[in-house]
């Protein structure tokens, strides 16, 4: 398309609306700087340490360049002599600037950062954890498996935490390495293969905040986000009881058909569904997939609709991931999917 904006006021005008898209974009992300858990916050306090000193250093270096500017060319106006002559005099103070500004400013401020980042890390490590909750975090192609091995159930891309309560978290991966990430709640930690690296998590109010894999793991890592679930604590105590259920047998003709669907196809290969012969573990848990936000690791809303297309054709939706398009004759789809609507 041809523009009618001169080239240099085109690029100010697409830099400008290029940096307004970047800051919409970053209110709709989860930031660090809105910490709303307590090693996030811990986290947050730091940034703003490094960030106020890098603009400390910054200030000093500019103003420096500034006087360095000016006085060095009122002083070639005063006294009127050449460049190469004003060039080799000795510069004013040199030694001493050099030692304060290029020594011992450098060895404070690093030495600040250095105890700064040192007591942070010390208080994120020893929280007061209780012990009677542990959840289990593996990174699959490309979706979260979320266990909570102590009540018996897995879910997936969901991590539901009582609110104020550090939880510890055990991560592991059987693939590639993944990186768990809740920027509102902590740092990162990554998911090793052949290791398990434990973290933990607490959120100061209940919400919904949104995670993400932060190592790159191949085609849809993009994709492989998770939320975690944040609730007062009758209200996560409600939550772990109803996982721990299998799933209520089907009452509704076409559910009880959709049933049969789901136990004759292949999708028993790999998915389980407590109450059921389906045992499956290659994809996730479905035993309460109804009562899951999102599809697809936090691609799709869980709706009917967007189900349906994941089943039909799930490589269309996040291509490379494990699941195979599902030959089902339309009526057969329907009645699966009155089934799955079931697994609350
Ligand atoms: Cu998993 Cu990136």
């Amino acid at each position: 398309m041809k523009s009618y904006l001169p080239a240099p006021r085109r690029a100010l005008f697409s830099s400008a609306a290029g940096g307004l898209l970047l800051l919409s974009g970053c209110a709709a992300a989860p930031s660090i700087l809105d910490p709303q858990g307590t090693a996030a916050a811990r986290i947050a306090d730091l940034w703003w340490l490094l960030f106020g000193l890098a603009m400390a250093v910054l200030l000093f270096v500019l103003g420096f360049l500034a006087l360095a500017l000016f006085r060095r060319r009122a002083e070639l106006r005063s006294d009127a002599r050449s460049e190469e002559e004003a060039a080799q005099r000795e510069p004013r103070g040199g030694t001493r600037v050099i030692v304060l500004a290029g020594i011992v400013g450098p060895a404070i401020i690093l030495g600040v950062v250095y105890t700064a980042t040192l007591w942070t890390m010390r208080a994120l490590a020893t929280p007061a954890i209780d012990e009677g909750l542990t959840i289990h975090v593996i990174g699959r192609l490309w979706w979260w498996e979320v266990q909570y091995p102590e009540q018996q159930f897995a879910t997936a891309n969901e991590i539901h935490i009582p609110v104020n309560r550090p939880v510890r978290l055990v991560l592991s991966s059987p693939n590639v390495i993944h990186s768990f990430w809740a920027p509102e709640l902590h740092g990162k930690m990554d998911l090793v293969p052949g290791q398990v690296n434990t973290m933990w998590i607490e959120a100061n109010a209940p919400g919904v905040y949104l995670g993400e894999c932060a190592e790159f793991c191949g085609t849809q890592h993009a994709k492989m986000q998770f939320l975690v679930v944040a609730q007062p604590p009758d209200e996560f105590a409600a939550w772990l009881d109803h996982q721990r259920q299998p799933a209520r047998a089907p009452t509704a003709d076409l559910a009880q058909q959709g049933q049969q669907v789901f136990l004759a196809a292949n999708c028993i290969n790999c998915h389980a569904i407590k109450g059921t012969d389906a045992t499956g573990n290659l994809g996730p848990d479905l035993t309460h997939l109804a009562s899951r936000r999102t599809l697809g690791a936090g691609i799709k809303e869980n709706n009917l609709g967007n189900l349906s297309g994941w089943i039909v054709n799930p490589q269309h939706i996040k291509p490379g991931n494990l699941m195979p398009p599902a030959e089902l004759s339309s009526v057969e789809l329907q009645a699966l999917l009155a089934y799955l609507a079931t697994l609350k």
